[in-house]
């Protein structure tokens, strides 16, 4: 953790761009993520599927329909298929378009593209990977993962070293298997007030002492807790739980600087963000 310009003693977060700079560029693009970096993002964050063919492709959504000008599922498109669509342009007018940019550019990212991205950037770029519904592979996106990741060199930081890659997921499940074929390699579990079963306004389904053990019940291979933004605002608590049990915690999205505010309050070790360099700059006037 790294401590604010104006010389206080206040931490300041590790600010990660969720999905690139997806605020101002088209998600889960190249383009997107080169103007993270542009941005001052120490972090990208990125969500991973497996096309029918087992190339894993940065995309968040089961279909390609709302992200791209073509349809389908993504487990049953090949890379090829998904190669020919463009991932660009949905965003429309009055959005930054990667100009210059050619088609090739244009269609679906892959992970393994990412990671050459972040590897050749220059200057220390860290990338958090979120499977999505993994569970349904069976193991097979983990195996998948570890293998591109092992062939970039980045499947198992030495003890003490910081990683590069960072591995996301609402399934404890996805990330003990994780752990078990790449162990050293940084987990976070996500959750939300959704996923806890938790109604507007009020805990229905999980009540205070349960919320508590959230924390203490996860796998310790798990070192990192990933509430979402509306959880935190309910429930501050959860930080200093989380810290008390040697978590770090990475809230997301964190887009509103009221919201920023809070996390600098609580402490919070990582914010996940649409809008890197709003973040940034907020932080530099702390
Ligand atoms: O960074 C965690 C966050 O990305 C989880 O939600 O739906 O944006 O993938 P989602
Ligand atoms: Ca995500």
């Amino acid at each position: 953790m790294r401590t604010l310009a104006a010389a206080t003693t206040v931490a300041a977060p590790q600010v990660v761009a969720h999905r690139g700079a997806s605020a101002d560029v088209a998600e889960h693009t190249l383009a997107a993520y080169e103007k993270a970096i542009a941005d001052g993002a120490d972090a990208l964050e990125c969500d991973v599927r497996l096309t029918r063919d087992g190339h894993l492709v940065c995309v968040h959504d089961r279909r390609v329909d709302r992200t791209s000008d073509g349809r389908g599922v993504v487990s049953t498109l090949e890379l090829a298929d998904l190669a020919q669509l463009d991932f660009e342009s949905w965003a429309g007018a009055g959005r930054w378009q990667a100009e210059g940019v050619d088609r090739d550019e244009r269609g679906v990212l892959t992970l393994d593209r990412l990671l050459d991205l972040v590897r050749s950037a220059d200057r220390p770029v860290q990338l958090a990977i979120e499977t999505k519904h993994p569970t349904r592979w069976a193991g097979r996106v983990e195996r998948s993962l570890i293998e591109l990741l092992d062939r970039h060199g980045l499947a198992r930081p030495r003890p003490g070293e910081a990683s590069t890659v960072r591995v996301m997921s609402f399934s404890s499940t996805a990330l003990r298997r994780v752990g078990e074929i790449a162990p050293g390699l940084p987990l976070v579990w996500l959750t939300s007030r959704h996923r806890l079963g938790m109604s507007a306004g009020r805990a229905t389904g999980v009540r205070m002492p349960a919320m508590g053990g959230l924390v203490a019940g996860l796998p310790a291979g798990i070192g990192g807790f990933g509430p979402s933004i509306g959880l935190l605002r309910e429930r501050p608590d959860l930080v200093e739980a989380a810290h008390r049990r040697g978590r770090a915690v990475h809230v997301w999205t964190v887009d509103e600087p009221a919201d920023l505010r809070l996390c600098l309050d609580l402490g919070v070790d990582v914010v996940i963000t649409n809008r890197p360099a709003a973040l940034r700059s907020q932080l530099l006037r702390l």
